[in-house]
């Protein structure tokens, strides 16, 4: 019996990591159905022997079989090898910055206009908001005032008259191996989203960041996150998200009736000064969904992702826009997801808060236009 307790504990914990959960259950399972009323164990000593060895397999299937089975780690699928990856990125750096190039081109395309000329930080507390977060602060109009009273500064964080080149860096499993953190650090401009980590991810996703776009459940717990940061640019998808932002600016804990609201435990303190805050325009992702509107009218009830908000912020700053680390490849379920973690590919597709493929098809059209560089390949 007491043998049979110490299995049952094994098997529970074998089953307890998300990656070995499908393996933990499907290969417990002939020691699960093999259990046997307890009163049977003393019926005969042969029965019993017979029993324990069975179960003593079991047991070490349960261990020893999921350490086999490839399948549960990520694998690698993209076409392109890390070394085309890193000659066509150098290739990129060591031309001149062409100014004006991604709007240039995005004028040129009838359906994207709207994405031209909308400023990207909000600077004071005027005019009326027809429509509540995320897609306007109707409804938040005191507490904006409030939060932008406690932002000294509101400008962008360069010169506006020299050509600028920009990266947006995604947290696609595609960036982990290529070593384009060296070519990402040379960009004018770096775009990055919500906890995407740089802290021991130098390498691979570069060290500086010139923004990063955050919503309180997203933004990263470690201070080492915020070295090298020069603007954490808010992206309103609740009122309580300003309040959360005053809260951070000022040193003021929130109350705990408010931190009730938060899907996730949020950060209370980020090691930035005032001046390096700022509350993203949510024109940009009023545009960015009615956009993808266009592409499919089903997906009303879905945001837009942190990234292509990223994008369209980029087309606002930058005369040339490259992404690393965009696109999920559907097709290979046992890829890495996120070039953190051990995520597989299949996760996503279980999650309906974003359209990954509406927003993959938007991307596209924009690469392909070549408003936009894919430094990764796999949009
Ligand atoms: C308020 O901000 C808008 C852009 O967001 C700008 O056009 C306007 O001049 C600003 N007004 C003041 C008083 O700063
Ligand atoms: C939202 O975006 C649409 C499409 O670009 C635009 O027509 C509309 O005026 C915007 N709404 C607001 C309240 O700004």
């Amino acid at each position: 019996m007491g043998i049979f307790q110490h299995l049952c504990v094994e098997d529970h914990e074998e089953g307890s990591g998300p990656l070995l959960a499908e393996a933990g259950s499907i290969e417990s399972s002939p020691a699960a159905s093999g259990r046997p009323e307890p009163r049977e164990f003393f019926l005969s000593p042969k029965k019993n022997l017979a029993l324990s060895l069975v179960l003593l397999f079991a047991s070490y299937s349960a261990l020893l079989v999921p350490a086999y089975l490839p399948v549960q780690h990520p694998i690698w699928s993209d076409g392109s090898t890390d070394e085309d990856v890193l000659k066509h990125s150098a290739a990129m750096l060591a031309r001149t910055c062409n100014s004006g190039w991604a709007v240039a081109r995005l004028k040129k395309m009838p359906g994207f206009r709207s994405l031209l000329e909308i400023p990207v930080f909000l600077q004071n507390a005027t005019g009326g908001w027809d429509l509540a977060p995320p897609l306007g602060l109707q409804g938040s109009e005191e507490m904006l005032a409030h939060t932008l009273s406690a932002l000294p500064l509101s400008g962008l964080p360069f010169s506006p008259d020299r050509c600028r080149r920009c990266i947006v860096v995604g947290s696609g499993g595609i960036l982990r191996g290529k070593h384009l953190g060296d070519h990402i650090d040379k960009y004018d401009i770096i775009i990055r989203m919500n906890n995407a980590p740089v802290f021991g991810f130098e390498k691979d996703a570069g060290s500086r960041t010139t923004i990063r776009l955050v919503y309180p459940e997203g933004a990263p717990i470690l201070n080492q996150e915020y070295h090298n940061t020069e603007i954490i640019a808010l992206v309103v998808f609740k009122r309580l998200d300003l309040e959360w932002l005053l809260s951070v600016v000022t040193n003021e804990p929130l109350s705990w009736w408010s931190k009730l609201w938060f899907w996730k435990n949020v950060v209370n303190e980020i090691p930035l000064p005032p001046g390096n805050f700022r509350i993203t325009n949510p024109e940009i992702l009023n545009r960015t969904w009615h956009l993808l509107l266009t592409y499919n009218k089903q997906q009303r009830k879905t945001v837009p992702t942190l990234g292509l908000i990223g994008v369209v912020l980029a087309l606002q700053l930058c005369d040339e826009v490259s992404l690393a680390g965009f696109g999920y490849d559907l097709q290979q379920p046992g890829a890495r997801l996120h070039y953190y973690e051990a995520l597989r590919m299949d996760t996503m597709m279980s999650q309906v808060v974003h359209d990954v493929t509406t927003e993959s098809s938007l991307l596209q059209e924009l690469v392909k236009a070549r408003v936009l560089h894919d430094l990764t390949g796999v949009l």
